[in-house]
């Protein structure tokens, strides 16, 4: 996972009109405790001009037909959901086709910060990740932020992380959109 405000962001600045080319999209998404991620993966598609569809509404050989594709889904058990997993792993040969990894967490964010949030959400990825690079896709770039979480007796005391996603979250996952459509188009 990448922050905000990286080398990519500057390049965008320095030259506005850097020639990219439009790379077709889609954005596939499981979302259902609070649809945390749901509302992530709309701000995402919408920069990337992409549907959003569910595992369960694709099917694998479709998804030959992209050049870019996002994979995302709330965080259960230190990993994304099994249904997205399953997908993944059900995947055609893809060939360095382009894929990103996206999701919102649970774990309380006060405790999550710098090296130990990359590390912790690297690694709730990294069953998706590893399905991903067998089938060949190369994954540009991976976005988490946290979400509101009442799993289990947490709805007890009002959840975790309330509000979020928020505006903040929001943001940074419309400038990372607009750095992976940028890098998804100059690398064709
Ligand atoms: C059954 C279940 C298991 C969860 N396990 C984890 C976990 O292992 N780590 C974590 O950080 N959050 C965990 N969470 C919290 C969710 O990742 C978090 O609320 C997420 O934003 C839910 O996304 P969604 O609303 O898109 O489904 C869990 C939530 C549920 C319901």
């Amino acid at each position: 996972m990448k922050k905000p405000g990286n080398v990519k962001k500057m390049e965008r600045k320095g030259n506005k009109f850097e020639e990219t080319l439009p790379v077709k999209s889609l954005v596939v998404v499981f979302s259902y405790h609070h649809k945390n991620t749901e509302k992530i993966a709309h701000v995402i598609a919408k920069v990337l001009d992409a549907p959003v569809k569910t595992p369960q509404q694709v099917n694998p050989e479709e998804l030959l037909e992209y050049g870019l594709i996002g994979f995302g889904s709330g965080i259960y058990s230190a990993q994304h959901h099994e249904s997205l997993l399953d997908l993944a792993g059900n995947l055609p040969q893809a060939n360095g086709r382009k894929a990103f990894i996206f999701s919102t967490f649970g774990a309380p964010f006060a405790l999550f910060k710098g090296e130990r949030l990359t590390e912790f959400v690297h690694n709730n990825h990294g069953a998706l990740r590893e399905k991903l690079q067998s089938r060949g896709y190369s994954v540009i770039d991976e976005f988490a932020c946290a979400g509101f979480n009442t799993n289990s007796f947490l709805t007890y005391f009002g959840g975790l992380n309330k509000g979020r996603p928020g505006a903040d979250d929001f943001r940074h996952a419309e400038e990372f959109a607009g750095d992976i459509k940028l890098l998804a188009g100059k690398e064709k």
